[in-house]
């Protein structure tokens, strides 16, 4: 069983499908406390339903990113927390969180990285033309989005796509692939070997593809 603390910003959907996976019996993991750096956010309303303990640290209210982490961490280790979940957490953390946690800070990035950092991506994405999308868990680290990958799915990209069409068919993937992480943690199979993150015990397909266009010449 793993203690958990969420941050939060917007609706919290990823919230979500954590909290029913720790209530389905399917994630090992209890939410100490969810922090949200924004009033009014639906995250907020998901937390109150489930009857989980929140609350709102705004971010403008402190002079320097430091002084803000700072509260978050004595909140965080106030409530035993192990594990830091950001959750579409909007804001940069920097390393007074990361060293209170180190390498115990995940996130999901609703793109493979390290292709499309940062945000806005899904109408880079299909700018670009990429034929697969996706997402990934990852530790963070100093960086932006450049923490070691954890769990990463993968989608095809569509010729008619658009940003909002491609953003929900990654977010529906997001919901499975941040509670695995989680599981993954719980169950203590992550190593963290320099920039790799091994799933100790998990097997690996053997030989698995996918080709978007479906190539077709290999099933005719
Ligand atoms: C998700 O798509 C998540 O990947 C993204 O914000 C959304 C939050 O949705 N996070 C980032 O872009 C972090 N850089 P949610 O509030 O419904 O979980």
């Amino acid at each position: 069983m793993v203690n958990l603390g969420v941050l939060v910003s917007g609706s919290g959907s990823n919230l979500q499908a954590i909290i029913d996976n720790i209530e389905a019996g399917r994630v090992d993991a209890r939410i100490k406390i969810i922090i949200s750096n924004l009033a009014d956010v639906y995250a907020l309303e998901r937390a109150k339903k489930h009857g989980l303990p929140f609350m709102v640290v705004r971010h403008k209210e402190y002079k320097t990113r430091e002084d803000f982490d700072q509260k978050l961490v004595e909140i965080l280790k106030a409530h035993e927390v192990e594990l830091v979940i950001l959750a579409g957490f909007m804001r940069i953390v920097t390393p007074v969180l990361l060293r209170a946690f180190p390498m115990r800070v995940m996130n999901i990035h609703p793109a493979l990285l390290p292709a499309f950092p940062g945000t806005h991506v899904w109408q880079a994405e299909v700018d670009y033309g990429v034929k697969f999308a996706g997402c990934t868990v990852h530790f963070v680290d100093e960086g932006t989005d450049t923490g070691p990958i954890i769990i990463q799915a993968v989608v095809p990209v569509y010729d008619d796509d658009t940003a909002e069409a491609l953003s929900a068919r990654i977010l529906r993937q997001e919901h499975k692939v941040y509670s695995q992480a989680i599981q993954l943690y719980a169950e203590g199979r992550l190593e963290v070997q320099g920039r790799r993150v091994l799933a100790k015990g998990i097997p690996m397909f053997p030989d698995s593809f996918m080709i978007n266009p479906p190539a077709g010449i290999f099933e005719r």
